[in-house]
Parts: C-alpha cells; sequence; structure tokens
C-alpha cells in the first residue's frame, strides 16, 4: 500500500517533532518516499539531518535559499505528492494553511498540491480550543482536509488537556485509509473474521483453540487499505486488534454466528478466517466445577458433554439471498490437505478456499508467516510460497477483487 507512495511530510514547531522522525523513518521502511519540509520553527527544535537520515531523501527548510533550487522544487514536489501530512500541525501553521498564505515551503506545496491534505494538530491545549484554531480547522475541513484528532494526556506545559501528537501506528492508519480511498476495494464493504473461539465448561474454564488471529488481522487491514469499509469480527485473541475498522467481539461460535450473519446481509465479501470450534458444552456450569464435587463421576474423572457448533459458512451456503456474496474460507488441516480443501470449498459453496498444512513449519497458528494453497471454485489449485502473513492478506484480496468486479 505505502510501497513507492510520495508522501510530502511537512513538519512545524513543536515538541512533538520527536514523534514524526519515527513516523517518518516507519513510512521510509514500508516503501513510501518521504519529501520531508521543516518549517523555520521546527528546525529550532530538531536538524534536518535527523529526518534526511531515516528517510534517506533531501529534507526541505527554507523556500528563499540562495540557489533557488528548494523555490523550484515546491511545485514539483506538490506535483508528484499522492499525500500531504501535516505533523505536528501547530496553531500558527494551521493558519497559514486555512488563509491561504504560501510565506514558507510547506504552505506554498499547500498551495501548489493537488493532493489530499492530512493535519495531525498538536500544540498546548487552550491553544487548541481557542475560537481562532477551531474555526481554521473547520475551515480546512470543509476544504476536504483530514483532520487526525490530538489525544488527551500529559502536556509539554505540564497541564493535562487535547493537545497531544498521536503515536505513529495510529498516524499510519490514518495514511494508510487516505491512500487506499480510491483503493480497488473503495466502495465495499466487506466481513473479515479472526481467532479462535473459547467455548465455556464454567465461568473460568473454556474450550479454546490455538489460532492468534494474525492471519484475519492482516486481511481486515489489508482490505482497510485498499479502500474497504471493513467489520472485523473477532473470536479469542491476545492481540489488539486493528484501527480504522469495525471491531464487534464474540468469544464464542453462537455469538460470532450471529454477528456474521448480520453483517453480510449488507457485505460484498466474506472471508472466514477464525477458527471456529465445532463443538460447545452442552450444558456450561453456572458455577466453578470443584474437585469432589456432584459434578465429578463416582471415579473422580470428569465427563463435558459436547454439542456440535452450527458452520456458519455452510449455513450461509444454503441461503439463496445470499448467492452475490463473495466467500472465502480458510482449512487448517494436519493430513489429506487436497482431499479435505477440496471437500469444504464444494460443501460450503466457496469462491475461493485458502488451506494450510499447520503441521509445518512457519505455518499456521501464532506465526507471522504463512504457507498456503488457494484451491479455486474453478478447480484451479495455486500454491503460494512461504510469505509474511500481510503478503498472503494482498495476495488473497487480489483474487477477491475480480470476483467483486462480476457482480451487478
Ligand atoms: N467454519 C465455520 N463454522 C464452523 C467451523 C468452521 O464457518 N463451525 C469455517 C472456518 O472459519 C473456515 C472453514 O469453515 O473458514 C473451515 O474450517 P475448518 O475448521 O478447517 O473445517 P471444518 O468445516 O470444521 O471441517 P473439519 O471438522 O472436517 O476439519
Amino acid at each position: 500500500m505505502l510501497q513507492g507512495k510520495r508522501i510530502v511530510l511537512g513538519v512545524c514547531g513543536g515538541i512533538a517533532v520527536y514523534k514524526v522522525a519515527d513516523l517518518t523513518s516507519k513510512l521510509q521502511q514500508a516503501g513510501a518516499l518521504v519529501d520531508v519540509i521543516l518549517t523555520a520553527h521546527a528546525a529550532e527544535f530538531v536538524r534536518p539531518l535527523t529526518f534526511s537520515t531515516v528517510s534517506h531523501r533531501p529534507v526541505y527548510t527554507d523556500l528563499w535559499e540562495p540557489t533557488g533550487q528548494a523555490a523550484a522544487r515546491h511545485i514539483e514536489l506538490g506535483a508528484a505528492a499522492d499525500l500531504l501530512v501535516v505533523a505536528p500541525a501547530t496553531a500558527n501553521t494551521i493558519a497559514r494553511l486555512a488563509h491561504g498564505l504560501a510565506d514558507d515551503m510547506l504552505t506554498a506545496v499547500a498551495l501548489s498540491t493537488m493532493a489530499p491534505l492530512l493535519l495531525a494538530p498538536a500544540m498546548e491545549h487552550h491553544m487548541y480550543q481557542h475560537p481562532a484554531t477551531q474555526a481554521n480547522l473547520r475551515l480546512l475541513a470543509e476544504r476536504g482536509a483530514t483532520i487526525i484528532p490530538p489525544e488527551t494526556g500529559h502536556l509539554a506545559s505540564g497541564e493535562i488537556g487535547a493537545g497531544r501528537l498521536p503515536e505513529t501506528p495510529v498516524l499510519l492508519t490514518h495514511i494508510r485509509r487516505l491512500l487506499g480511498r480510491d483503493g480497488d476495494l473503495a466502495g465495499r464493504r466487506v466481513v473479515v473474521t479472526a481467532g479462535g473461539t473459547q467455548e465455556p465448561i464454567d465461568p473460568v474454564r473454556y474450550i479454546g483453540n490455538r489460532s492468534s488471529g494474525l492471519m484475519g488481522f492482516a486481511l481486515a487491514e489489508e482490505a482497510r487499505d485498499r479502500g474497504a469499509d471493513v467489520t472485523l469480527i473477532v473470536g479469542a485473541t491476545n492481540t489488539p486488534p486493528p484501527d480504522g475498522m469495525r471491531v464487534l467481539h464474540t468469544p464464542t461460535a453462537l455469538a460470532m454466528r450471529d454477528a456474521v450473519r448480520e453483517a453480510v446481509a449488507q457485505a460484498d465479501a466474506l472471508v472466514m478466517a477464525a477458527a471456529v470450534a465445532d463443538y460447545r458444552v452442552s450444558e456450561p456450569a453456572t458455577q466453578k466445577i470443584k474437585k469432589g464435587s456432584a459434578a465429578e463421576n463416582a471415579d473422580g474423572s470428569l465427563t463435558l458433554h459436547l454439542v456440535r457448533n452450527p458452520d456458519i459458512l455452510a449455513e450461509l451456503a444454503e441461503e439463496r439471498a445470499l448467492d452475490g456474496l463473495v466467500r472465502v474460507g480458510f482449512a487448517a488441516e494436519t493430513t489429506d490437505l487436497e482431499r479435505n480443501a477440496t471437500k469444504k470449498l464444494k460443501s460450503k459453496r466457496l469462491n475461493l478456499l485458502v488451506a494450510n498444512d499447520v503441521s509445518k513449519a512457519g505455518s499456521g497458528f501464532g506465526t507471522i508467516t504463512n504457507e498456503v494453497t488457494l484451491y479455486h471454485a474453478d478447480g484451479r489449485i495455486e500454491p503460494l510460497a512461504l510469505l509474511p502473513k500481510t503478503e498472503v492478506a494482498a495476495a488473497i484480496w487480489d483474487r477477491i477483487v475480480p470476483l467483486l468486479k462480476h457482480k451487478t
């Protein structure tokens, strides 16, 4: 998503500049070409060398420097930009942007570019709340700028209030979303499930599985970054879900079924990456099961009676009203991969089945990589190399997009 994207990053003079050096580095690592422009006040806080070291590109400060190169470059930078980010955006620069001034390199580029503008205001909280700053922000928002609200917390002044620059992951999510708004999933609604389910035995115990949720999260993030409106339905996982999407927590298979059924009614695609428990305890105990209690058998053993959970995908296969929904399933197998995968593809009426042999190293639960084979509804079998889950997610959406195009 960020690979090869031209981002002009305007940095203003606020104490949060140090956070933006980290943002620059993360953008560069993700393949973006980041042209940093420091305002004169930002250059008082941090030297241009800090930014050129992490961006691997020249850094611009003075529009009027004597060689005239910067003055000539501002049109070129504005024309090439996919996105203009201003972070931290100070009250002064927000005012200059709102009123169309062009008295330095950053404001000159802002006037000359057609790229979307993303602002991350960060300042002392009274300055942020001042009617002048708020009116300037409203004006910029009316003209199409996206504004990342500052976070509330300790400010450099020692006070507590709204004015902190959000951390890098939050800024990155906004950048990815804005760049992806015209992506190949723009205007599409997709539902992704992730993680395992936990089926209660009693109030403190459950039957679970080893799913980490990472594959589902990677799929949801990739869809978001391609412009989709994402509903992420999460079972049990210890990893926090990604930002920038609707997240529903459904610990049990039954709860997940209800959430999926409701979400798919409006959706274009469903990707079921969750490891849904096939069985649940028929009647979970209402109190903790104690050793030696009546729940135990006479020989001290304990019997749990398990009943089948509904198969969410198989149930949807029966619904003719959902015929237009593109469905993708996963199959985690330890034996007979091809036979099981082909059977599931047909019985669950899937467009695509992503199968992996979870007994293989680097594949399946808890790993950051995955080696999968794609089984297509038309019979094609497509093995993918061992890849990071983020790249597997991109490959899966690449296969889903053409299927969506066939929809009326
Ligand atoms: N799945 C589902 N509802 C269930 C179980 C599984 O929707 N109750 C979905 C999974 O999310 C996955 C696909 O079905 O996308 C296959 O899951 P898997 O557990 O591998 O297969 P099962 O259908 O449970 O088959 P088996 O028990 O034979 O392995």
